[in-house]
């Protein structure tokens, strides 16, 4: 018998339709991996409340996450995949890791520090969000826009990852610092009671790690971008992939190159080449004294060519909810069953009593 294959676990929020960025950066890696290792997928809906949100879409919005996680490859009978509320352990072990965080190094987290600029109040690196808001004018609104769960939020990521044990988490780049936290806690952990988690590693992508926003491209492209043409679903009708990348942003000059002051140029080349599969310097030369127009145009093609099979097998699965929830249930047996072993330990190591039988 040869070793145990490894263990990765890697989840995404269930907050509409995914992004390319979320195809390129990640969901695309993950079916590569399939086969190769013991895959645990989750839809991680309890991270999905931090922010404010409607019920009825939370409901509707993972379902659909599911079908579009297998419709991008993550074949069901490889992979493990799971809603993160079907399989308790995840917000007990963020409970107990809760206890091993200072509060200061949440507050310091970019992501924590960029939600709260974005719901309106200002966040810099030496301020202590969370008690200067209490003292704030706005006090009421803050209270309800910036509620416990957000700051907690790095902390239920790191227990997704340790609850499974996880070897390696295959994340974008914009995770890092949340996969740091997650390290620094089983470190702290194994060190303060004995043994017991194995420190993950990142696997991020040498590319297509951070896809760019279409109309900014200095910045990630986001499911939560208010101008809508920044970004591509992967859902989106043919013509609407084709507008938004008709409209990308371009930089100045006309060369078609891949560098630093042309980011516009350089994701445009990005996402052709991770779904083309042909390499960067094999575009810069093939479009060698073509202009901005003619790249656009391809790019265009071969996103909507590569979306094409994605969104038709979508629309088969999404009717079919008995084939979801068959899915969903094997999915949560598994992952329940090591949640459940790891969570038991855990809570032995902490000096917990053991529920008599
Ligand atoms: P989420 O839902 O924002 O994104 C899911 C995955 O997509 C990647 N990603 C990108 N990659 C490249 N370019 C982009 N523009 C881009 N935008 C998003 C993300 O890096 C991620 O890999 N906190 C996580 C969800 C989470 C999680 C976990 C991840 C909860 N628990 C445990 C790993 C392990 C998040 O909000 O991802």
């Amino acid at each position: 018998m040869g070793e145990p294959k490894k263990v990765i676990l890697t989840c995404a929020q269930p907050t509409g339709v995914l992004t390319m960025g979320n195809y390129l950066g990640a969901v695309k890696n993950w079916a590569s991996m399939l086969g190769s290792y013991q895959c645990f997928f989750g839809v991680v809906d309890q991270h999905a409340i931090t922010t404010k949100y409607v019920p009825a879409n939370l409901r509707k919005n993972t379902l659909s996450c599911v079908a579009q996680y297998i419709a991008c490859g993550l074949d069901p009978k490889q992979a493990n995949l799971f809603i993160q509320s079907h399989v308790t352990g995840h917000t007990e072990l963020a409970w107990l890791l809760s206890c091993l965080t200072p509060i200061g190094e949440l507050q310091r987290m970019t992501q924590f520090k960029e939600k709260v600029a974005q719901l309106g109040f200002k966040a810099s690196d030496n301020e202590d969000v969370t008690s200067e808001l209490k003292f704030s004018h706005s006090g009421s609104r803050a209270q309800s826009s910036i509620n416990a769960g957000l700051l907690m939020y790095p902390v239920l990521m790191a227990a997704d990852i340790l609850l499974y044990n996880a070897d390696a988490v295959p994340v974008g780049s914009d995770q890092r610092q949340h996969l740091e936290l997650c390290r620094d806690l089983a470190q702290r952990f194994n060190h303060t009671y004995s043994d017991t988690f194995t420190i993950p590693e990142p696997f991020i992508p040498k590319s297509g790690a951070r896809i760019m926003s279409l109309q900014e491209p200095a910045s990630k492209m986001s499911k939560s971008d208010a101008n809508q043409s920044a970004t591509l679903y992967i859902l989106d009708d043919p013509d609407v992939l084709r507008k938004k990348i008709m409209s990308a942003v371009t930089d100045s000059g006309s060369e078609i190159k891949v560098s630093e002051d042309k980011p516009g140029v350089s994701n445009l080349l990005q996402i052709h080449s991770l779904l083309s599969g042909t390499s960067m310097t094999e575009l810069e030369l093939h479009f060698t004294g073509q202009g901005y127009g003619a790249l656009k145009q391809e790019v265009a093609d071969v996103v909507v060519a590569a979306m094409e099979p994605v969104q038709a097998r979508y629309s088969e699965l999404i009717k079919d909810k008995g084939y979801l929830e068959s899915v969903l249930k094997d999915g949560a047996d598994a992952a329940q069953q090591r949640a459940y072993k790891m969570l038991s330990k855990v809570y032995r190591k902490a000096g917990f009593v053991e529920r008599p039988r």
